[in-house]
């Protein structure tokens, strides 16, 4: 179930009920107010927000749990998601067909930001840097010794974050494999989730077990902040100074 609420009132707008299983993944369309699903279930759901008939559109054809979804920056028809085999689609929103199927990703993806040329994309403890056009695999980054469980580009594009429990890595994409520019080892805290700061590229918010840690990577200096009673799921930051946080304590919490 997606419960979508008004930033600005923080009055429930409406909730999208439809899934059968869990939900892995959620994303807002870049330009077009919309909403994509990733679920367990085998299926991706695409939200027409503001259509009062709340137009959904649904895609099958994943052979295994969807782990994560993410919409292109600029093409406004395109989505892609990865599943727990490793396969990627790249989806027609408006034809509910699969333009693209190839390997590459199991546990979560993301397009790279304003251009939307590269995917980013995680399997167990690897990165892989694909080009949309072409689906060739341009970059591996290995270094983890832990499951990666989330990633996120720096806004302008140039850098690819990816966090496992124990450590956070920033790798460069225009230099070269294996490129990793900054990591942050965790002294206690469970790494989960991660974003840039809205307003401050230079901070990464990295979602952990019950708190957020703040780490300054020009200043390389962290700082811990109470914020959940459980695991922090997932992290988005929006262009207007808000970060959400969701956790596994069934809470939604909006900073800024
Ligand atoms: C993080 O830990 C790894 C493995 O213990 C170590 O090789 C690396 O130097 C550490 N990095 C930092 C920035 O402390
Ligand atoms: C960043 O700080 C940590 C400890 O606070 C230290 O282990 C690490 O070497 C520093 N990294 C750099 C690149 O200065």
């Amino acid at each position: 179930q997606v419960v979508l609420w008004n930033a600005e009132t923080l009055k429930q707008k409406a909730v999208l009920e439809e899934h059968s299983l869990l939900i892995t993944d959620v994303r807002f369309g870049p330009s077009i107010p919309r909403i994509a699903t990733s679920s367990f279930d085998k299926t991706v759901r695409v939200w027409d927000v503001d259509n009062q008939d709340d137009t959904v559109h649904t895609f099958t054809g994943h052979s295994a749990s969807v782990m994560s979804v993410d919409f292109h920056p600029n093409k406004d028809d395109l989505i892609c998601s990865c599943d727990g085999n490793g396969e990627i689609r790249l989806w027609s929103i408006s034809s509910g067909r699969a333009v693209r199927n190839f390997k590459g990703g199991s546990s979560q993806l993301r397009f790279q930001p304003r251009h939307g040329g590269f995917l980013a994309a995680a399997s167990e403890n690897v990165v892989s840097i694909l080009d949309v056009e072409t689906q060739a695999c341009v970059r591996i980054f290995e270094g983890h010794t832990e499951h990666v469980d989330s990633l996120c580009w720096s806004p302008t594009g140039d850098y690819v974050v990816s966090t496992s429990e124990d450590t956070v890595k920033v790798w460069s994409v225009n230099s070269g494999n294996e490129n990793c520019v900054q990591e942050l080892n965790s002294t206690g805290s469970k790494f989960h989730a991660c974003a840039f700061h809205p307003k401050y590229p230079s901070l990464l918010i990295i979602g952990c077990y019950q708190s957020l840690e703040l780490w300054d990577m020009v200043e390389n200096r962290s700082m811990t902040v109470a914020a959940h009673d459980g695991l922090i799921s997932a992290l988005a930051s929006s262009s207007s100074g808000l970060v959400a946080s969701v956790s596994h304590d069934k809470h939604v919490k909006l900073w800024k």
